[in-house]
């Protein structure tokens, strides 16, 4: 089949974008296609024996089913945890749209399904000229947006689908992640936004201790994810 890819982002940083790629590589595969994940640009490694890692790409090649080359599922690995355009000055980078499309056609021919997880939220800078709204741009990617369901999510929500059709990009879905397990008016919230986002809701994801991408992919309804795949 022809890729697929998906860019997901998110209200803000923390808000769950890595927990739902995961679960939506797991909910893929479970559907029978070849799935991988990358993060264009991750800001905030550590060491493992020897090796600069990132938490997030580590995440995302756990729950793919095809294994591919760490350039092309993290072609920018920056070590310090702070807004990517800073960490990138910081090691004297300079993070290039054009190497990412690079890397992500290379994940392409590898899968049937690409799942692109944002840096932060849908406009955070990755370069003096360039912000993470401009990659999704470039990648020509339809969005899947995580709202991190808190006080102020509703503002963050509609800002950032408003952001998205300014760009002219599609948003194709988007994930209600319960953060906060004593959000006020969660049902009001959640209807609230279900009326204005103009896209489906493609799951609900409660607030768990431990929360784990695969059991929360069985709550993604395996329809929606088709529909996902032919509304390309
Ligand atoms: N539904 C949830 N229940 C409990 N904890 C959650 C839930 N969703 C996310 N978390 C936790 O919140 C933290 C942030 O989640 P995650 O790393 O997925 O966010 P992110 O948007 O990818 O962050 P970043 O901007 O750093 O990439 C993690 O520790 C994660 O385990
Ligand atoms: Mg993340």
């Amino acid at each position: 089949m022809t890729p697929h890819g998906f860019f997901i982002t998110g209200t803000d940083t923390g808000v769950g974008k890595t927990l739902v790629s995961a679960a939506l590589l797991h909910a893929f595969a479970s559907l029978g296609y070849r799935t991988v994940g990358m993060k264009p640009v991750a800001a905030g490694a550590e060491q493992i024996e020897g090796v600069w890692c990132n938490e997030d790409v580590l995440q995302l090649q756990a729950a793919a089913n095809v294994a591919a080359d760490l350039a092309w599922v993290n072609p920018y690995l920056l070590r310090v945890p702070v807004a990517p355009h800073i960490a990138a000055d910081h090691q004297g980078v300079t993070i290039e749209l054009p190497r990412i499309r690079d890397a992500y056609e290379h994940l392409a021919a590898l899968a049937d399904v690409v799942i692109v997880e944002g840096a932060g939220g849908f406009k955070v800078p990755l370069s003096a000229t360039r912000d993470s709204a401009d990659l999704a741009k470039y990648l020509g990617l339809p969005i899947i947006l995580v709202v991190g369901m808190r006080l102020g999510c509703l503002n963050h929500a509609l800002l950032t689908a408003e952001a998205i059709a300014a760009r002219g990009l599609v948003l194709a879905g988007w994930v209600a992640n319960r953060l906060d397990p004593e959000m006020a008016a969660y049902a009001e919230n959640l209807a609230a936004l279900r009326l204005r986002l103009p896209c489906p809701l493609l799951a609900e994801f409660p607030s768990t201790e431990h929360p784990d991408a695969r059991a929360m992919s069985a709550l993604i309804v395996p329809k929606k994810l088709a529909t996902l795949l032919e509304e390309r």
